[in-house]
């Protein structure tokens, strides 16, 4: 079955064909005008994603050589996320499925990020703990099965990669703040300020990136701009360090806790090269395996969506035309 996937949960417009020889088109719109503000407008993003809907999902129908008569399924964000970003992708999707009749599914966008690691690796089984990292979420989850979503450990503040984006901006640093980040740590010294890491120690799997956030703000409320900027590596490399390292830790003591070997990342964080690197180098000393999709399907994007919504079509879900945008969707 060929599926189309389409997300616009935030602000990115994207579409992609998933089939059953793997991914035919991902087409991505990151809409730029946010940059200016230093985060996602929503009423904006809305804007955005009608003028771009269109054109991108003719683009990924086109890469893939197909028409529309030759989509077997739609596949379709319907939260968590921005209600009227959701509801442009949800509205055209339910569109194109009842005027060509075509079946469509409504599929979670934390549970697209978890499959984005099914478009490309085919050797990846459950059981797993997948860390889902990203701009609005972040919880570890205990994978059983496929479909089947344990919740052992989330943020009770901050998402990891709303406290890049937010750490960011108090440095002036742009937007969005992760890869920013992540460049400019690799020439800094990651042990320049030791900023506190937050229920290392707590007998949970929870998270809490407020207080680093605010340790950050007050260090450079403390320093001159002079000093700043001189040190400016080296202080985004030591808040990035604390925050990996509890995501690192936490992340394996599940792992043990669940007796699993397969550790899965998931959501744009995942795209951090620290991240990337030094998990696999713990999860090696305990013999476990670390899998995370290519960069490009880290962040939002259809070709997940597609491939979750593949899975379960095929399965014979569907959704009815009553499905509502859900901007705050669970696991
Ligand atoms: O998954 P995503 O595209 O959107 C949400 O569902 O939220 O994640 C976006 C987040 C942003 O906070 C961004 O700063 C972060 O992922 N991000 C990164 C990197 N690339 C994107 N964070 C750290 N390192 C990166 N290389
Ligand atoms: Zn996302």
């Amino acid at each position: 079955m060929n599926v189309l996937g389409i997300e616009t949960s935030c602000d990115e417009t994207a579409a992609a064909v998933f089939s059953e020889y793997g991914l035919l088109s991902n087409v991505i719109a990151s809409q730029a005008i946010h940059r200016k503000y230093g985060g996602v407008v929503p009423e904006l993003a809305s804007r955005a994603h009608i003028r771009l809907i269109v054109p991108i999902v003719q683009q990924a129908l086109q890469d893939a050589g197909l028409t529309l008569d030759e989509i077997g399924g739609i596949a379709v964000t319907h939260g968590p996320g921005l209600v009227g970003s959701i509801l442009i992708g949800l509205n055209f999707a339910k569109s194109i499925a009842f005027s060509k009749n075509i079946t469509y599914i409504g599929v979670n966008h934390i549970e697209g990020h978890i499959f984005a690691n099914f478009v490309e690796q085919t050797e990846l089984k459950p059981p797993f703990i997948v860390l889902i990292i990203s701009g609005g979420h972040t919880q570890l989850v205990y994978v059983k099965n496929l479909g089947e979503y344990c919740t052992i450990g989330r943020t009770r503040d901050d998402a990891a990669g709303e406290a890049y984006d937010k750490v960011a901006k108090m440095m002036d640093l742009g937007y969005p703040g992760g890869p920013i980040i992540d460049n400019l740590s690799k020439n800094g010294n990651d042990r320049y300020i030791h900023f506190p890491r937050a229920m290392l120690n707590d007998d949970n799997f929870d998270f809490s990136f407020s207080g680093l956030k605010t340790a950050v703000l007050y260090y450079l409320k403390k320093h001159t701009r002079e000093e700043i900027v001189q040190h400016r590596d080296d202080i985004v490399a030591s808040f990035q360090a604390a925050l990996s390292e509890v995501l690192i830790e936490k992340t394996i003591r599940a792992a043990i806790n669940k007796k699993v070997k397969n550790i899965v990342l998931a959501g744009g964080v995942a795209c951090n090269s620290n991240l990337r690197k030094k998990m696999k180098q713990h999860a090696f000393e305990k013999k476990m395996n670390v899998y995370f999709p290519v960069p490009l399907l880290c962040t939002d994007n259809a070709a997940m969506i597609a491939c979750a919504g593949r899975y379960r079509l095929t399965r014979g879900e569907q959704s009815s035309y009553n499905l509502s945008p859900l901007p705050s969707l669970t696991l």
